[in-house]
């Protein structure tokens, strides 16, 4: 419902902000933590840029009460965070490291005694690196070890959190971290980037009995990927076709076997000499229903057909005469256009935004102020399109800003920065930017302002 230029969301909508372990606790050898393979691939030479890793990060691993006050202080209603594999199982099976399974309880404890509600991701892509050296993703024992740790975490969180991602960007987990090799473990070969690919679907439904099984509180299920609609850069019909193809294995390769429980029969075809068979019963157990599904969502993908690109023949183009950020093309029309396409083609029963945020090169005035109204922009052109899914019937019931702090951008290291709140990474100091108090006045109103 709408008063004057305020879009109001429903009631119970429910706004969060979204983290990852790796990319801000830090604290790599502390705890009893063992090291997963984004430490492996931080220290190896020439993968991050300017050298940088998480071995600090935004220190929440130490400053944990801090930033949950300063999540209360914004009046965030859910924070979505992940826990690190391997602070709870150092070597990826086996034995369990009590202290790190104390931190997540410590986190979560003082999470719900400030009402913010938990959301907990199990997978954000720090597997151990004694799983790595097994044969990482790749390998299908990874997927019930997987699920074997999911269990572990339910078992000592299950009676007070109900918000459960399994995994984030099994995309990105797979592609670029065995396909493109941009992201730890750094590999390059396309039959284990479908293997991968494969492999996290099925620990995400393996993973889903397991919790089922062990929490003692009904849990509340879904995954988070990252879905862009696909756009062809003219409309020629090798460009139209290439977009089917980027969008095939973008979207579709993770949608299809989750609702429909197969891989999409074009796709298939076109992968054929880098697939290896799939087992009989994998996609019942990938397409076990979920409670909700997340969406990520950044930006839309232009596609032209490009010979030169193996296997999909299409490649990403940055049309000119548009608005970019550091990273991507804003283009807010696509978060409408991908929870909308979703909801209509594949059913889900509620959907959340899981993450949406932009990097700006965010610096504090000379008065200390943090003054960022570029993010502002950004976040009000992208809520009111969540706003605009909602009036056309689709189910969202959450939108969580990724992320609260600046933090580790993976393979760009600190030079991107996501926060509400900006950090001084060599003081670790918090202030919270314009557009953090710009959210809580989002949150408070349960809508935005135009
Ligand atoms: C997403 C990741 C998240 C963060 C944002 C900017 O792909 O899930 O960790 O890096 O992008």
């Amino acid at each position: 419902m709408d008063r004057g230029d305020l879009l109001t969301f429903p009631p119970g909508f429910q706004w969060g902000v979204a983290s990852s372990s790796y990319q801000i606790e830090g604290a790599v050898d502390e705890g009893g933590r063992g090291p997963s393979i984004w430490d492996t691939f931080c220290h190896t030479p020439g993968k991050i840029a300017r050298g940088e890793t998480g071995d600090i990060a935004a220190d929440h691993y130490h400053r944990w009460e801090e930033d949950v006050r300063l999540l209360g202080e914004l009046g965030v209603q859910v924070y979505r965070f992940s826990v690190a594999w391997p602070r709870v199982q150092p070597t990826g099976r086996g034995k369990v490291n009590g202290q790190g399974l104390d931190f997540y309880e410590r986190l979560v404890d003082a999470l719900i005694a400030r009402n913010i509600t938990p959301c907990l991701t199990l997978y954000h892509w720090d597997l151990p690196q004694p799983l790595q050296d097994a044969g990482g993703w790749p390998n299908r024992d990874t997927a019930r070890y997987f699920a074997d740790y999911a269990a572990i975490v339910a078992g000592r969180l299950g009676d007070r959190v109900t918000g459960w991602i399994t995994h984030n960007e099994p995309w990105v987990a797979a592609f670029a971290g065995n396909f493109s090799g941009e992201h730890a473990p750094g590999i390059q070969d396309p039959v284990a980037a479908f293997q991968a690919a494969h492999h996290l679907l099925l620990s995400h439904g393996l993973a889903v009995e397991a919790l089922r099984a062990t929490c003692r509180r009904k849990p509340s299920i879904g995954l988070a990927l990252n879905l862009n609609p696909v756009h062809p850069a003219t409309d020629s019909q090798a460009d139209l076709e290439a977009a089917t193809r980027f969008d095939g294995v973008l979207n579709r390769w993770f949608l299809d076997p989750l609702y429909r429980g197969s891989y999409p029969e074009d796709m298939v075809r076109l992968f054929e000499p880098v697939l290896t068979p799939v087992r009989e019963g994998d996609l019942k157990t990938i397409s076990t229903p979920v409670e909700w599904l997340g969406i990520n969502y950044y930006s839309h993908t232009v596609a032209r057909h490009d010979p030169s690109f193996p296997l999909i023949e299409a490649s990403q183009v940055q049309p000119t005469g548009r608005e970019y950020s550091q990273m991507w093309e804003i283009y807010p029309e696509g978060m409408h256009e991908i929870l909308t396409r979703v909801w209509n083609e594949y059913h889900p029963p509620y959907l959340v935004v899981t993450e949406n945020g932009i990097p700006v090169a965010d610096e504090p005035d000379l008065d200390g102020k943090a003054r960022d109204p570029r993010r502002i922009a950004y976040l009000r052109d992208h809520i009111a399109q969540v706003h605009r899914a909602i009036a056309d019937g689709v189910d969202v019931r959450g939108y969580y800003h990724w992320s609260p702090t600046d933090n580790f951008e993976w393979a760009h290291g600190y030079g991107k920065r996501f926060g509400l709140i900006y950090i001084d990474f060599s003081t670790q100091k918090r202030t919270v930017k314009d557009s953090g108090w710009w959210f809580k006045q989002v949150i408070e109103a349960n809508g935005v302002e135009l």
